[in-house]
């Protein structure tokens, strides 16, 4: 009881002073039929890169410079899921998992990104899929996750508003395939790091660079394909098919560092550049949010653009892409603290368009990766957030992860991250009222994670990359959530819940 006492008497004082602490946990159970599932995406993964007709995808080209990852590392192999999957499947089974959230490489199955089909690639898909159904697993697969054709990137990728007819052949492809067994498709994964770290800072293959330009250009490119590519299976698969189609996006959450309203203001700001900006054409009122409005066409006059920067949809465009979703898929990792800071004008840059600065405060557990903090309460945050400005969406939590270096098997930092996230997702369920259906741990394995190579491990399960057999074990994290999973919620004696102070 005094335990008790002192630890509100932290909770209080905490918060007076901008400091974060636990919350206690919820002890209550997910709604029934809740989607468990655990993620991940192609390139990551597959390994098969050149196998049985496949075509180049923009990230084997972009490492064949490898001083683009860190530890120049490639995905030629990575897990080796194109021969390995059965022991994808196998990990999966033993989580307990309802879905298992997958990624098909576009030049897998269409070499050229448009065109020729390369029946091997389509038939991998079928076999996975088998086998995941003999697991009794329910697919849930995204269509791009970050791996374009190179072939369309020598036409100019997402800069080009082509893209729009090339994914929508490319998504009928894979509904008439794989659609009578897929009942959740994602049709993009994260447009902003596409537009911002693909084409602008360039940091992502296809390493373009065009901060200011090319990311508001392939960005608009991006919402229209994702909405052509929904509305065909509105159109012609959904009525037989009776699936759901929607799409993923990255959205951490903004604090504000302190109470001042320009803080305020700058934190929403924040998220709008970064969330509202694909979730407002989408889930919104059909157009870009309008703080984003004002900020990209002032600063594009002053700077001598006309038009602006940041394209307009026309009345047409915004019927195709308003209510292109049937659900609101959230990929949620972290959250930073924000303040205004008017930037110079001179600078063409998406991020300096903002007029903000974000910092992490120092107390913050991080990870194996910088930008990584752990803040559960971002989660619940940004959940309510997505509820408060886009009319209570169904929402899906399509990835929320943690990363270390060492990849050790007692993981205990990413027990408690998915401990307090996903208990922050319950709140947000149970006492909020936002409808969260389903939730994806990012990621069922260690794998090539993207320009960081293998030096950072998101897995509860690793992978034995020292040997050919790349065998999968299973972490702490993973035995916690498999846990978690069956009990279908939080319970008081499960150990790794049962702090004494609670
Ligand atoms: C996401 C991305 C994943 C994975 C994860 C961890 O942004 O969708 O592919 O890399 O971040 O960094």
């Amino acid at each position: 009881m005094a335990m008790k006492f002192a630890y509100w008497l932290l909770v209080i004082a905490g918060a007076a002073a901008g400091v974060y602490v636990d919350e206690p946990l919820l002890y209550d159970t997910f709604p029934p039929d809740f989607i468990w599932a655990a993620a991940t995406s192609a390139h990551q993964i597959e390994g098969g890169w050149d196998a049985d007709g496949k075509g180049l995808n923009i990230w084997d080209v972009y490492t064949t410079n490898s001083s683009v990852v860190l530890d120049g590392s490639t995905g030629q192999t990575a897990c080796n899921s194109y021969y390995f999957y059965q022991k994808d499947v196998n990990a999966l089974q033993s989580l307990g998992v309802s879905h298992y959230r997958f990624s098909i490489s576009w030049a897998r199955v269409l070499p050229n990104g448009i065109g020729e089909v390369n029946q091997p690639g389509v038939d991998y898909y079928k076999r996975l899929i088998a086998a995941l159904k003999a697991a009794n697993i329910e697919p849930m697969v995204t269509l791009y996750h970050w791996d374009l054709p190179q072939a369309l990137e020598d036409m100019g990728g997402w800069l080009n508003p082509s893209i729009a007819d090339w994914f929508e052949e490319y998504a009928r492809l894979c509904y008439t395939e794989f659609g009578n067994d897929v009942k959740i498709w994602i049709t993009i994964n994260e447009p902003w790091v596409v537009a911002y770290q693909g084409y602008g800072s360039g940091i992502n293959a296809p390493g373009k660079y065009g901060p200011g330009t090319y990311t508001y250009q392939s960005g608009h490119n991006l919402i229209l394909a994702h909405a052509r590519a929904y509305r065909l299976y509105e159109s012609e698969f959904k009525p037989t098919q009776q699936g759901k189609a929607g799409i993923t996006l990255n959205i951490n959450w903004y604090d504000p560092k302190d109470n001042q309203t320009s803080s305020q203001e700058a934190a929403e700001r924040a998220m709008q550049f970064l969330g509202g900006w694909f979730a407002n054409p989408i889930f919104g009122d059909g157009g870009y949010p309008a703080v984003m409005r004002q900020k990209v066409d002032e600063k594009s006059a002053a700077q001598g653009y006309n038009p602006s920067r940041l394209p307009v949809f026309t009345a047409e465009e915004k019927l195709l892409v308003q209510g292109s979703s049937d659900f609101f898929g959230l990929n949620y990792y972290t959250g930073s603290l924000t303040i205004e800071k008017i930037q110079d004008i001179s600078i063409v840059d998406y991020g300096a368009d903002q007029d903000i600065e974000a910092s992490y405060d120092p107390a913050w557990y991080g990870s194996g990766s910088g930008w990584l903090k752990i803040t559960p309460f971002g989660m619940r945050n940004t959940l309510k957030w997505i509820r408060d400005r886009f009319n209570n969406p169904d929402i899906i939590v399509t990835e929320n992860g943690f990363s270390d270096n060492a990849g050790n098997l007692d993981d205990l930092m990413r027990v408690y991250y998915y401990k307090h996230n996903i208990n922050n997702v319950l709140k947000a369920i149970k006492t909020d009222g936002v409808k969260v259906i389903g939730y994806a741990a990012w990621s069922l394995m260690d794998n090539y994670e993207w320009g960081s190579g293998y030096t950072q491990k998101f897995g509860i399960f690793s992978v034995d990359f020292a040997t050919a057999d790349l065998n999968r074990t299973v972490k702490a994290s993973g035995r916690y959530y498999a846990q978690l999973i069956r009990d279908n919620g939080f319970t008081v004696d499960q150990p790794c819940n049962n702090y004494p102070i609670y």
